[in-house]
């Protein structure tokens, strides 16, 4: 395993847990008369590269943004196409196996093609005991859906009798949320998250998760951005004094 202490100055603090919007792809292909899915193509690509990259550096909780609750209303062949990557890429996922890297993911599932849906199970159970990293894909995911369907498994367990209404509180809703229900683990709260393509806005992207992140923007669209630009970000965040509401 590459020493973090090459890749980045010593001293540097390395966030726990990173988030990644992948923002760009398709300004990427329209800036070089291609078709949007070319950039995805591409995006995907960097995913890869960025992926083992923050596992270097040294992050245990690396978690992508690959398609919200709201992408569905792009054109059909262009969510085609997103699926279509992600296929492909749970096909060879073996290579990140090998790595050492857990694979999860978060968001509503149930919407998603059923062998597509086979294939995300498979992968999860393949690398449950991998602990080098825990990779975190959302797809068909959205922050807002996400606190919806906590808020009905607590609504459930109280109509159950399982709890009482009286003792739900932040940490009972936390504990419904998808990145609390990964086969035994929970996430824990987004320490980065990094928006690459000049976009300053969080997107429905882990809302609650991400209450207390540090935010690093770059006009580097997705498929441009290189390892170096995630070092950048991780040093930046470094250099960010955290309060968490106290002084
Ligand atoms: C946002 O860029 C990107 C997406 C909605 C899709 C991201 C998907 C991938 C990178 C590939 C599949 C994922 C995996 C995990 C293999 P945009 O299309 O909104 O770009 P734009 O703002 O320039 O149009």
């Amino acid at each position: 395993m590459a020493d973090k202490q090459n890749l980045l100055p010593a001293g540097t603090k390395v966030p726990e847990h990173i988030g990644v919007i992948m923002d760009g792809n398709g300004r990427w292909a329209k800036k070089r008369g291609l078709p949007r899915k070319v950039g995805h193509r591409e995006g995907a690509q960097t995913f890869r590269t960025i992926t083992r990259h923050a596992k270097k550096l040294g992050v245990k909780y690396f978690t992508v943004y690959a398609f919200s609750t709201e992408n569905w209303k792009r054109p059909k062949d262009e969510v085609e196409a997103i699926m279509d990557l992600f296929e492909k890429y749970l096909d060879e996922v073996r290579d990140f196996i090998e790595e050492n890297i857990r694979i999860c993911f978060i968001g509503d599932r149930s919407m998603l093609r059923e062998r597509l849906q086979q294939k995300m199970r498979s992968v999860e159970e393949d690398s449950l005991h991998f602990d080098s990293m825990t990779l975190l894909i959302a797809i068909n995911y959205g922050g807002r859906d996400e606190i919806a369907h906590a808020a009905r498994a607590l609504a459930y367990k109280v109509q159950s009798g399982e709890m009482e209404a009286s003792e739900i509180d932040a940490l009972a809703l936390e504990n419904e949320l998808y990145t609390s229900k990964l086969d035994g683990d929970k996430a824990p709260d987004v320490d980065l998250v990094i928006r690459p393509s000049g976009e300053q806005r969080l997107s429905n992207f882990m809302i609650w998760q991400a209450a207390y992140a540090e935010f690093y923007y770059t006009n580097i669209l997705w498929p441009d951005f290189k390892p170096k630009d995630l070092e950048a970000a991780v040093i930046a965040y470094s250099d960010r004094h955290r309060r968490f509401g106290g002084i």
